[in-house]
């Protein structure tokens, strides 16, 4: 079996790519199973239900989500009802949505969970004790497992990947937009990749036209950030998944 998962999806743009190149992309490399971050793929970042229901024809399975993914309010409806997108679980249980689900697709029941970093990044509950007691309370009900694991540092990263490595069947990190090229199974067998990068243009600052960003971090003046545009690339990673371990896992970029 093969699953892909694909880095935040960033604006129309990023959004029109996977329309018009997942579908391909999966057949040529024989993809059972996809998650896309989508935390920014609504204009304006956050997600929508328009976002969604492109990648979801496109060929999205799961959309998971991460620290933007409240930042449209009519949304919040469709976040809490739509059975296939997911919002980061250490978020407060009072909010929309929810933090994990369990995919049932015939041989697999694949749980996916969405988790967000606490370095650098809002104080929200213990990413190693939120994602612990969702493995507790779902024990017996999936058998294959997979986490998002959206967060600024590389190094949390790792630790919440080696921490659960041989409880998870795989573990990805987004948010950077960046891919790193560490893409290796753990010694206790779980698959991990640093992260996933992104879905958007490629002549920009992670999606975002260049002279905004350098203004702002070059004269420290308020700049409204717009994504770029021009031409596209989807990155990611493929685990291969073999009697419920993956035996393989590499970074793609198409
Ligand atoms: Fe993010």
């Amino acid at each position: 079996m093969k699953i892909l998962a694909i880095g935040d999806v960033t604006g129309d743009i990023g959004v029109e790519y996977l329309k018009n190149n997942l579908r391909k992309f999966k057949q040529t490399e024989n993809i059972d199973f996809t998650i896309v971050n989508a935390e920014n793929s609504a204009s304006g970042n956050g997600l929508d239900r328009n976002s969604a229901k492109v990648l979801f024809s496109a060929g999205a399975d799961v959309l998971t989500g991460g620290n933007h993914i409240f930042r449209i309010f009519p949304a919040y409806n469709f976040i809490d009802e739509n059975k296939f997108v997911i919002r980061p679980a250490n978020f407060p249980e009072e909010c929309p949505g929810k933090g994990y689900l369990i995919y049932d697709c015939g041989m697999e029941r694949i749980l996916v969970i969405n988790v967000l970093g606490t370095m650098f990044m809002e104080a929200l509950a213990c990413p190693f004790k939120t994602v612990e007691d969702i493995l507790k309370k779902e024990k017996g009900n999936y058998t294959l497992s997979f986490l998002d694991i959206h967060a600024e540092a590389t190094a949390e990263k790792a630790a919440v990947a080696r921490y659960f490595d041989g409880k998870l069947t795989g573990v990805f990190g987004t948010h950077t937009h960046v891919q790193t090229s560490d893409a290796r199974i753990l010694p206790q067998g779980t698959g991990f990749i640093t992260d996933l990068g992104m879905c958007g243009p490629i002549d920009s600052i992670l999606g975002v036209k260049c002279d905004r960003v350098i203004d702002r971090m070059k004269l420290h003046l308020p700049r409204k950030f717009e994504y770029a545009e021009g031409e596209a690339e989807a990155t990611g990673a493929v685990f291969t998944v073999e009697n419920r371990r993956v035996t393989g896992i590499k970074g793609i970029r198409f």
